[in-house]
């Protein structure tokens, strides 16, 4: 049985004092709930949500990390500098790292294998364009960017990968996918894994839905039976939106 997940990615919110007071929230109110649950806040702000979670279930994971072991990479941060302060699992690929830092498939393939390697779980983002979807071109647009990414990998490496498919005109929009486009997107991204590993490895993969989930439109999302929980932004920085989202999860 795959996992459910619900992930908050603060983005570039939140200093230490705000990171402490909604981690304090969150912590007052975490409902009981068979999902795994995940917050993810800035660089800066890792190693006092890892302090402060400890005796939590709720894991705190990184935003991005650099597919280089060390060196000459002024401002970025690496995988051993993350595991150091307790984090073992990293969201790579979202669409603003693609967006406004230029991440490629080719670079989010170099970034994978590195993760791996230091045995650290992926939250992989990706998702199309609204002309992309306008042109009928999204499934062949996510294809590739699994393709490019991830299908470099073994069978045994996907036990350590969670996809996050994030249609990019849903991210921060309040335009969210209808539970229909996000159904029929997760089963192609299913059986498209299906059809290049085996229906074991696609059923064992736990695929989330982000952009612009909300505790009125989370229950009817994550109740579709291709749909594993989700990646929220926005609404991941108000403790009880968030712990309403959580409580969607069935
Ligand atoms: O990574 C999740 C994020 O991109 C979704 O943002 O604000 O639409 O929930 P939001």
């Amino acid at each position: 049985m795959r996992k459910k997940i619900v992930a908050g990615n603060w983005k570039m919110n939140n200093d230490l004092g705000q990171t402490e007071e909604l981690l304090s929230k969150l912590l007052k109110k975490m409902p009981d709930t068979e999902a795994e649950v995940m917050v993810a806040p800035a660089f800066t702000n890792l190693r006092v949500a890892f302090d402060t979670l400890s005796q939590s279930p709720v894991e705190v994971i990184a935003q991005n990390m650099h597919f280089a072991e060390n060196g000459a990479y002024t401002g970025e941060v690496s995988a051993e500098m993350l595991k150091s302060v307790g984090i073992q699992t990293v969201i790579l690929g979202h669409s603003e790292r693609r967006a406004y830092f230029n991440e490629t498939d080719e670079t989010l393939a170099k970034k994978v294998d590195t993760a791996l390697q230091h045995d650290m779980t992926i939250v992989f983002c990706f998702g199309e364009e609204l002309e992309d979807r306008k042109a009928g071109k999204h499934f062949d647009l996510v294809e590739s960017q699994l393709k490019k990414a991830l299908f470099h990998l073994k069978a045994s490496a996907w036990k350590s990968i969670v996809l996050a498919y994030e249609p990019v005109w849903a991210i921060g929009t309040g335009e969210t996918a209808s539970p229909e486009q996000a159904q029929e997107m997760h089963k192609f991204i299913r059986e498209t894994i299906a059809s290049n590993y085996s229906e074991k490895v696609a059923d064992g993969v736990s695929i989330l839905y982000g952009g612009s989930v909300k505790p009125d439109n989370a229950k009817e999302i994550f109740s579709q039976p291709d749909v594993d929980g989700g990646l929220i932004g926005g609404a991941s920085l108000k403790a009880k939106d968030f712990i309403s989202i959580i409580e969607a999860v069935q």
